[in-house]
């Protein structure tokens, strides 16, 4: 595997395996991978001739609050597991070089409508943050496929439909969330929960789990549900920033005809903020 940094060798080697007919499937991430993300590696080498990931804590896509100094770096160790999968480049470019001109004045990418709701509500200018780094990054790259987990599921939306609105020639592939064996959802931030949080973490998954089978099996008062299960979290120590119920597609509020939905939700746990959601076919 080779590492890069800087744009031009990457450019470079980008034009020889174009040169020799290869395709190129993009992993990009903020490091200290888990197996969620080793997965998505995987299927990236399923698809494609090449694999190219990349390392970057994005500093667009922080909030002044939130958690960027402190966010996991585990580069020796992410680098031996790449390694190992058999990836191709690892592109890990500096932040004074994607943000040349600095944050303030860097021209960004705003998906509007679904970047505004649920975490986008929570977190203002997060998915604009995503968005920006995500589109440079595939500026960059120039992969024909890339591969975002449905762990974060707001995000895989944003980005497709980041790649619509901006008729980008590359095709989005949706990973299913990797799971502990207890069924908490693989995140880097599992790493802030305490012992006594770790244990209650799998709740989170559970009370969707609940709510899937509810809707399945013929429920449509949502919020009685909704309720139930917030006030269910809220005595068992989590913090509930949201729990929805929305279309796979718009992530807005389902209409009575829709068949495809999605149960969404964020809570803390401590300082902690945990996402998960769970997709319900009628
Ligand atoms: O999902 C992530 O790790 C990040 O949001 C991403 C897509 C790498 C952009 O920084």
């Amino acid at each position: 595997m080779q590492q890069i940094s800087d744009i031009t060798p990457l450019r470079e080697i980008r034009r020889q395996w174009q040169l020799e007919g290869k395709t190129i499937a993009f992993v990009p991430t903020m490091g200290n991978l888990h197996q969620g993300h080793l997965h998505l590696v995987e299927q990236a080498k399923q698809h494609a001739d090449i694999v190219v990931t990349s390392i970057f804590v994005n500093p667009l896509q922080f909030g002044p609050d939130e958690d960027l100094d402190s966010y996991p770096r585990t580069m020796e160790q992410d680098k031996a597991s790449l390694a190992e999968l058999g990836v191709d480049v690892l592109f890990t470019p500096h932040a004074a070089d994607i943000y040349s001109r600095g944050l303030e004045k860097q021209t960004f990418v705003e998906v509007p409508g679904l970047s505004y709701m649920i975490c986008g509500a929570s977190r203002p200018g997060h998915f604009r943050g995503v968005a920006t780094i995500v589109c440079k990054l595939f500026n960059m790259v120039q992969p024909n496929m890339a591969f975002f987990g449905e762990k974060d599921f707001q995000q895989l939306q944003v980005i497709k439909a980041m790649v619509t609105d901006l008729s980008m020639n590359l095709q989005i592939f949706g990973v299913p969330t990797v799971r502990e064996k207890d069924g908490l959802a693989m995140s880097s931030r599992n790493h802030y929960l305490s012992e006594e949080e770790r244990q209650l973490a799998p709740s989170l998954y559970q009370s969707l789990q609940y709510l899937q089978h509810a809707v399945e099996n013929g429920r449509r008062d949502f919020s009685v549900l909704l309720n139930q299960a917030k006030k269910q979290l809220s005595d068992s120590g989590f913090n509930v920033d949201y729990i929805e119920i929305r279309s796979v597609d718009t992530l807005l509020s389902p209409g009575h005809e829709e068949t495809e939905l999605v149960i969404l939700a964020a809570a803390f746990l401590g300082k902690t903020r945990l996402i998960d959601n769970i997709q319900v076919r009628l």
